[in-house]
Order: C-alpha cells, then sequence, then structure tokens
C-alpha cells in the first residue's frame, strides 16, 4: 500500500537524519551545536528523534536510491526533489523535527533553517500526501497523550520547539497547531483525551487573532477553553527556558483565564463608547455562549451569562433571551 510505503521511507529517514546528527562531524558540529545552543539536552534530542541533513546536493537521495527505495515515493515525502531531471534533497543543512502520528510513526519532517534569512523559508514542512495531513495533525500527541489524560487538560503552542523545551522543563501535556489555526479535527483529536484547552500564545500576534477565530468552534466542541499570554516577545520555549520550569508553571497558574470572558473584555475595548458596535458585540457574545451544550454543561452556561452580563453592564435576563434565540 502507498501509505505503508510512505511511513517506511519516513521511518528510514527519521533514521538517516539521526545519525547524521550524532555520527558525522557536520552533524556534530552544526546540528548538534544548534541544539545545545537552544538548550537540548541529549535525552530531549533523543525522545523527539531530532535530526540533521547534509548541506549537500543529494547526500539523502543517493543513500536512499541505493538501498533500493522508489523515486517516486520519496518525492511524495518530500524528502526528494527533482530539478533539472536530476533527484537531490529537499531539506540542505537543516535540523530536523519529524512530525508523529498518535502511535509514533512519522508522518512527515519539519526542517529548520539554522540562521534565519530572507532568502529561504525558517521551516520547510512534508507536503500533504497520504499519509500526512497537516489540519488532521497536532505536534506532539504521540509524547503528550498520557499527560493529557492523567492531567485532564491539553496545553496548545503554537511551535515545535515550544513543545519540546516544556516537556524538558516536565510540562508533558501539551501539543503544538504547528503556526496555524485550529480545525475540527484537532478539537476532536484534543476531545479523545480532555475537554480541558488552554491555549498559550504569545499576546502580541496573529496567534491570538487565529485562537479567536477557533472558539466557537472549540465551544461548539464542548471544549472548555482557557488562555495563558506569554509576555511580549518570548514563545512558551524561550520563556521557560528564561525563567526555568518552576516559575513557568507558577505563571501559567496564575495568568490563566477564561477565552470567553477574554475576548469579551478585548473587544469591549475595542468597541470604546460606539454603541452600535457594542450591541452587535452583545449579539456575538449570546451566539457564542448559546453554543455551549445545555445538556452536558448547564451550569456552564449559566455562569457565562452572569459574567457576560456584568461585564457588558446588561440585564442577566436580556442577555438570557437572546442566548435563547440563537439556540433554535
Ligand atoms: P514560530 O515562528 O513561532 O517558530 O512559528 P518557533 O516554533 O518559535 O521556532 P523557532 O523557535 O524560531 O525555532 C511557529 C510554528 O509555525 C510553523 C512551525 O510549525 C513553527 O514551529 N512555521 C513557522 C512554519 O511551518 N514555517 C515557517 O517558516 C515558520
Ligand atoms: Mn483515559
Ligand atoms: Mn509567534
Ligand atoms: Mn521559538
Ligand atoms: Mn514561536
Amino acid at each position: 500500500l502507498m501509505a505503508d510505503s510512505l511511513y517506511i521511507i519516513n521511518g528510514f529517514a527519521r533514521e538517516y537524519f539521526s545519525n547524521t546528527l550524532f555520527n558525522t562531524e557536520e552533524g556534530q558540529n552544526v546540528g548538534l551545536s544548534y541544539f545545545e545552543e537552544r538548550g537540548f539536552t541529549q535525552e530531549t534530542i533523543r525522545k523527539f528523534q531530532l535530526g540533521y541533513s547534509l548541506n549537500t546536493w543529494d547526500a539523502f537521495t543517493k543513500t536512499a536510491l541505493s538501498k533500493g527505495y522508489n523515486l517516486e515515493y520519496l518525492q511524495k515525502t518530500g524528502l526528494v526533489t527533482v530539478r533539472n531531471e536530476q533527484p537531490g534533497d529537499n531539506y540542505r543543512g537543516r535540523v530536523i523535527f519529524p512530525i508523529h502520528n498518535q502511535s509514533g510513526k512519522v508522518l512527515g519532517f519539519g526542517a529548520r533553517i539554522l540562521v534565519k534569512n530572507d532568502r529561504a523559508p525558517k521551516y520547510i514542512n512534508s507536503p500533504e500526501n497520504e499519509i500526512y495531513v497537516k489540519n488532521r495533525v497536532l505536534y506532539g500527541t504521540y509524547f503528550a497523550r498520557h499527560a493529557i489524560d492523567k492531567l485532564n487538560e491539553c496545553l496548545l503552542v503554537e511551535g515545535y520547539t515550544d513543545v519540546i523545551s516544556l516537556h524538558q522543563a516536565g510540562i508533558e501535556n501539551v501539543v503544538a497547531s504547528s503556526g496555524t489555526s485550529l480545525t475540527q479535527h484537532q478539537l476532536r483529536l484534543i476531545k479523545k483525551y480532555t475537554n480541558n484547552l488552554t491555549i498559550l500564545f504569545d499576546g502580541d500576534n496573529a496567534g491570538i487573532k487565529a485562537a479567536l477565530r477557533g472558539l466557537d468552534m472549540a465551544i461548539e466542541e464542548g471544549l472548555n477553553v482557557k488562555l495563558v499570554l506569554i509576555p511580549d516577545k518570548e514563545d512558551p520555549d524561550s520563556y521557560v527556558q528564561k525563567i526555568g520550569a518552576d516559575a513557568f508553571r507558577e505563571f501559567i497558574a496564575s495568568n490563566k483565564q477564561d477565552f470567553v470572558l477574554f475576548k469579551l473584555q478585548i473587544s469591549m475595548q475595542d468597541a470604546g463608547n460606539d454603541s452600535n458596535r457594542k450591541s452587535q458585540l452583545v449579539n456575538e457574545i449570546a451566539e457564542t455562549i448559546s453554543k455551549i451544550d445545555k445538556t452536558e454543561d448547564f451550569t456552564r452556561q449559566q455562569d457565562y451569562i452572569r459574567q457576560c452580563s456584568q461585564v457588558l453592564k446588561i440585564d442577566e435576563q436580556g442577555l438570557i433571551n437572546l442566548v435563547n434565540k440563537f439556540i433554535r
């Protein structure tokens, strides 16, 4: 089967890149020292099966072809590209992050450039194929699922290195959206393990807007969504490395806020004294509240109605009526 072949090739590539990282001079001097500078321990590097791709035209490609792997399949995984009829490596001189499915098989890779520049993308990710469907995957699920289940909470971050650094700090119930807004598939994946989702995003950027867009969908899926804003210019990786594991846990615990109320507060600020925008806002929040499944969580809906009517300075019964309008 096609899917099996792609898994086999990815498994081979994962091994190859890991070998290159630990057992070649370039891998050690460039790749390993990069990871070490970022504060990743050997144990962490091994756990996440990180690797390195040589800065050559076709070192991987030649090895793969000589082992008998099919060129067409190699291209499908995105590991090999053909230019001017010459097959060659797609990832060159990059550190490699394998992306695993829930049972630990490799779906694809993220490959990071060592020094950011304007000419090349920071990360090159695998193309979509029979096994890698980007919007169905959350990076780190394989490593996080037991902790998510046990703690009954899933932390969501943006990037690969956020997941990895938090694990190293002993915070293991964490997955990454890999820079895109959440999809229904991803929310359902989380719901297999918990109803409690806590989003850890930088406070200043597009990540928040993307998360806000996904809020109604998350509520509809029955998730209880909390938010922690990471200080400006930091992400969970840089911040945990900066302040340490204990302080980071403390920070999360004391800065966790309800996402619905957060959305309401920032919208209120935006609306200012504009009464049109305010009534539009009341409608929006009523719609969001209406999506909480009453049969599943009646008190939560009541709590929101009470708290939101306070923030909006409107009559509680008025908000209840409006919410009910959206329910039918
Ligand atoms: P970030 O730009 O926040 O990167 O993008 P990062 O995770 O902090 O990575 P470092 O610390 O610079 O190494 C968040 C996520 O968005 C995706 C990746 O999954 C990344 O982890 N992304 C970002 C891409 O796919 N391509 C890019 O060029 C940039
Ligand atoms: Mn269970
Ligand atoms: Mn960011
Ligand atoms: Mn980062
Ligand atoms: Mn980041």
